[in-house]
């Protein structure tokens, strides 16, 4: 592995649509004025450009349309230096697209996706791509993935004996992961993934906290609850604490997440200690927010460093 770790990244590539509106209301029934963003997005794949921006060696395993959206995004990926060839592209799908329509102040108002696309990785498609499973060092997922899929995802890592981690993706995405929590050696769920998971609500931090602490319970090696502007909660079998976000200029918070779990599955590639591993994380959140993108084009592992020091 010349020095570079090597990961597999398996879910959902897509279009991503960001709608920002102008006015606080929105007038149904006509066309309102707002900025709208295009961009490549996909939880897996926004893990597997962070990762390659942080030193990997990555694969990507994931389904886009024949339409002029895939064969971009397919493009990029070979442009960052993401291998391809475990890309299925169909005539059966379209690509599959995000849309999300956001407040003056960011937040996330509604939004819609269409990822069906994502069914055709298989158990049989996957089992015809075990080397990738036998060579890599990290395998992260996103919750898209089918039940069968993600059965074989995790067979296939028992049988390699690789870490995998996994990013809860969206609440009721979120349960799909359940089955498999004593399998994970790591989970970035935000709270309300975290709370679908577990089917409950949390009233406060402390019990943001006990979450996490349950989730290790379940059988997740490190279980890691972010909590946006108010950082996160983390746990292992031996220890567990709050660590507040870095306080940085909100550009676009877009993205954090995905930046977040990326740097996790670096931390697990690399064996780093959990604290470290979390703190990593934090620092990519950061770095992710402070750029306009959803995932920072100058994110690396030299900046993530950098801000751990500072
Ligand atoms: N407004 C903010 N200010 C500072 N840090 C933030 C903010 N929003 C998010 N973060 C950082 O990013 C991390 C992940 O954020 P969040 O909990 O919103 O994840 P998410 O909902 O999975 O995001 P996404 O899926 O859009 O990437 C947080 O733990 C925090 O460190
Ligand atoms: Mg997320």
């Amino acid at each position: 592995m010349d020095g570079e770790y090597d990961v597999l990244v398996i879910g959902t590539a897509a279009l991503d649509i960001k709608v920002h509106t102008r006015a606080l209301a929105i007038e149904p029934e006509l066309s309102n004025p707002a900025i709208i963003e295009l961009g490549f997005g996909g939880v897996a794949r926004n893990i597997a450009e962070n990762l390659v921006r942080l030193g990997g060696d990555v694969s990507l395993i994931s389904a886009v349309g024949v339409d002029e959206a895939g064969t971009q995004i397919v493009q990029q990926l070979r442009d960052v230096g993401i291998h391809t060839d475990a890309m299925i592209v169909t005539a059966d799908h379209n690509t599959g697209a995000f849309v999300g329509i956001y407040q003056l102040d960011k937040r996330l108002r509604v939004a819609f996706d269409d990822m069906q696309v994502i069914r055709l990785i298989t158990p049989g498609y996957l089992n015809q791509h075990r080397s990738l499973f036998h060579d890599a060092d990290v395998i992260c997922i996103d919750a898209n993935l089918s039940a069968r899929a993600l059965e074989t995802v995790f067979r296939l890592a028992r049988a390699y004996d690789v870490p995998v981690c996994a990013d809860a993706t969206t609440p009721l995405l979120a349960q799909r992961l359940h089955p498999f929590l004593p399998e994970l050696a790591a989970l970035a769920a935000n709270r309300a993934e975290a709370e679908a998971l577990l089917g409950t609500h949390f009233r406060d931090e402390d019990e943001v906290l006990q979450g996490a602490r349950r989730l290790a319970q379940l059988g997740v090696d490190l279980a890691i609850i972010t909590q946006g502007a108010e950082g996160l909660s983390y746990a292992t079998s031996d220890e567990s604490g709050r660590l507040p976000a870095f306080n940085v200029e909100v550009v676009d918070p877009v993205g954090a997440g995905d930046a977040l779990t990326a740097a996790v599955a670096y931390g697990l590639a690399e064996g780093l200690a959990p604290t470290e591993v979390v703190r990593l994380g934090l620092a990519a959140a950061a770095q992710t927010i402070v750029c306009q993108e959803t995932v920072c084009p100058y994110i690396s592992l030299e900046v993530l460093y950098e801000r751990l020091v500072v």
